[in-house]
């Protein structure tokens, strides 16, 4: 499986039409010039089913979130399990925004991912302090224990299914990046951490993605760090023509 991955986050953006309109331009650029890494789009739970009528081999669809039960009384919610009954191969679990705004634990968290590997829908983890942390130097033990308790739980099967996105709560939607240094230095964490648990080979093939404001003008140096392997893009990833440029930034 190739490692490179860009991963595009609509959240709560665009209307059905212009949603069709990136998408149907994407996938013609795409077939243009193939990307040379996974290049998946996460749009509004609603809009999945339209997009995945379109047919684009070139972009996976994932959802931006789910619920941990299979079905039930849950008025508003989706489970893996009608992801997964329309074609969609992947689905954040963890954004920042869905566990600061709703209070997500890493404990719900693994309870998602458990429900999305029993559908076979890929989950995108994601992982970050907020500013506080940083500057508190409680990053690593953060990220740490998010990683841990999230996913830990997993066999190294299941646990190869997964993507992670690193994703410093200060650097989302704020325009300050991590510099490409911090990121490696994360990444580089975040990789040694599955490693001890689950081995070097297991670790050598997970892909690890940065999040937060990456645009077309910092991509290249991201992507240029040996652990840092493609981004999931939010603000930057609403325009055609940014955001193919950070699937051309790998080269
Ligand atoms: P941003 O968002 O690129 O707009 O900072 C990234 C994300 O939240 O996934």
């Amino acid at each position: 499986m190739n490692r490179k991955v860009v991963s595009g986050n609509w959240k709560m953006n665009l209307t059905w039409s212009e949603a069709q309109t990136l998408f149907k331009d994407l996938t013609s650029e795409l077939s243009r010039q193939k990307a040379t890494c996974r290049v998946i789009v996460a749009p509004p739970a609603c809009y999945l089913s339209g997009l995945a009528a379109l047919k684009s081999s070139d972009i996976s669809l994932s959802a931006q979130n789910c619920h941990q039960e299979p079905k039930g009384a849950y008025t508003g919610d989706i489970s893996a399990i009608m992801l997964a009954s329309m074609g969609v191969e992947y689905c954040l679990v963890g954004h920042s925004e869905r566990r600061q705004n709703y209070g997500e634990s890493n404990e719900l968290l693994s309870r998602k991912v458990n429900a999305l590997l029993a559908s076979k829908v890929n989950p995108i983890y994601c992982c970050g302090e907020v500013l506080e942390q940083r500057k508190s130097g409680d990053h690593f033990k953060v990220v740490g224990a998010q990683i841990a308790q999230g996913l830990f739980h997993l066999s190294a099967d299941e646990f190869s299914n997964v993507i992670v996105a690193y994703e410093p709560v200060w650097a989302i939607g704020t325009g300050e990046t991590a510099s490409s240094d911090q990121a490696q230095e994360m990444h580089a964490f975040i990789r040694k951490t599955v490693a001890e648990k689950y081995g070097e080979e297991i670790a050598h093939s997970t892909s690890i993605l940065y999040g937060g404001s990456c645009n077309a003008a910092n991509a290249q140096e991201l992507f240029s760090r040996p652990d840092v392997d493609g981004g999931l893009i939010g603000g930057a990833s609403l325009k055609c023509d940014d955001f193919t440029k950070i699937i051309r930034s790998h080269g």
